[in-house]
């Protein structure tokens, strides 16, 4: 079997790259290690910055997300006792929308297959070869355990974190760049309404909290831990109450609590590939590159890279040019860059960190304050968070 374009995972990067690349009449085919309801069903981020949101409109898939996400013109911070609202609106003439990776995910699987485009779940073994041929391989054993080869023009790495492509670069083509965070996030979808109109990140010295949110009956709240958190320790009244604590203000805020969908503890990182690319081979989203979560790139990161994938696989097939492939990597990394910085900025400030001096507390609630009481520090805030321009 060959095609043009073989995408390895099934995650919000590859099935929107096919979903590009058959706009432009390019064929390809995905591959997923999981299955549909696993993929359909894994619990992760919630914010789509307004390009991402505007993107998925414009390419038709944005019916349900329209319908059911929530616009948010702005989110609060907050510390010491009281919140501070960030004003997207006001500040950038933006806004963010609250709406599940699963179900942008479900989205592009239904969009996927109603056109019939070659989308296989439950692949095993899979490796990419011959990556500086002109036809890079793909094997693998299919959901009834027959071992394929599919010939490609270009194989796309958008495999995440724990995938197979990157690995399958030699060491010495590829630098990584890596920053391990020393604490986690305990995180909860739970069926409450969410307890405010708008995100919360909570400074707290115990710690950081973050209220959000998936629909007007659920809420998602995330609790700073230790990276080595052991989830059997944490009994829902421990949840609830650790997170009514850190989201207390001094006007009685009050947080709805209900049962306890899900549960799970995400690592924090800050992780990049450089370069993007062997070959034939190109990596996007987290196979390339992690952010820590505080502040919702990753998922918007993964959207930017692949829609530069598509617009330089497109002029290739069309004319044969490779510029815009040269220029991938590269055009990438930038916005990449900015969004680790961001992150970064975001969860140095609002995290507390295990033997800090209390004179590095000190600032940090000095640079809260700062932000609280100056629009230009808000408006840095704001235009990092709706998302900086894709070119
Ligand atoms: P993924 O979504 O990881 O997709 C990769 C796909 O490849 C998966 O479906 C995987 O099953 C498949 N795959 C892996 N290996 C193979 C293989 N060998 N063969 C075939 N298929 C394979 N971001 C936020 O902004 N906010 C959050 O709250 C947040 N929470 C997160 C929680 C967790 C546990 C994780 C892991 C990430 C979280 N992120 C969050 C980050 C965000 O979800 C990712 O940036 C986003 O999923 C990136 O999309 P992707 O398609 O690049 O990778
Ligand atoms: C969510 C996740 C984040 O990492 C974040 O910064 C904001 C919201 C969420 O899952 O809703």
């Amino acid at each position: 079997v060959s095609t043009q374009v073989g995408i390895v995972g099934a995650g919000p990067a590859g099935l929107l790259l096919a979903h590009l690349l058959h706009l432009r009449g390019i064929e390809s085919v995905v591959l997923e290690a999981r299955s549909r309801d696993y993929v359909e069903n894994r619990l992760r981020a919630g914010v789509l910055e307004q390009g991402t949101a505007d993107l998925l409109t414009a390419t038709g898939l944005g019916e349900r997300m329209r319908r059911q996400g929530l616009v948010h013109d702005g989110i609060f911070l907050r510390f010491a006792g009281r919140s501070h609202r960030i004003d997207f609106r006001e500040l950038t003439g933006k806004a963010i929308l609250v709406y599940g990776q699963h179900e942008v995910v479900r989205d592009l699987v239904a969009a996927r297959l109603a056109y019939g485009g070659p989308l296989r779940f439950d692949v095993d073994g899979v490796r990419v070869e011959g990556l500086t041929s002109h036809r890079p391989t793909i094997r693998f054993r299919d959901a009834s355990r027959e071992e394929v080869e599919l010939t490609c023009d270009f194989i796309a790495g958008c495999d995440g974190f724990h995938g197979v492509c990157r690995p399958s670069i030699p060491p010495s083509a590829i630098h990584f760049f890596e920053r391990e965070f020393p604490f986690a996030w305990l995180g909860i979808l739970a069926e409450a309404p969410p307890s405010s109109t708008e995100l919360v990140y909570a400074h707290h010295e115990r710690g950081f909290a973050l209220l959000s949110m998936r629909s007007p009956t659920v809420s998602r709240l995330y609790l700073q831990c230790a990276p080595n958190e052991d989830l059997g320790d944490w009994s829902d009244d421990r949840i609830w109450s650790e997170l009514r604590t850190r989201l207390a203000t001094r006007d009685g805020f009050a947080l709805k609590d209900g049962p306890i969908l899900q549960r799970g503890i995400t690592p924090m990182r800050g992780f990049v590939a450089e370069p993007m690319r062997f070959g034939r081979l190109f990596l996007a989203g987290d196979a390339a590159h992690i952010v820590p979560p505080t502040g919702a790139k990753g998922l918007n990161l993964a959207v930017a890279d692949v829609q530069w994938l598509a617009e330089a696989l497109g002029a290739f097939f069309r004319s044969g040019d490779e510029t815009l492939l040269e220029q991938y990597s590269a055009r990438c990394l930038q916005r990449v860059w900015k969004a680790e910085r961001f992150s970064s900025w975001m969860t140095a400030m609002l995290h507390r960190v295990t033997g800090q001096s209390d004179y590095d507390y000190r600032v940090q609630l000095a640079e809260l304050d700062y932000i609280a009481s100056s629009k230009s520090a808000q408006a840095t805030l704001a235009e990092n968070y709706v998302g900086l321009p894709f070119s």
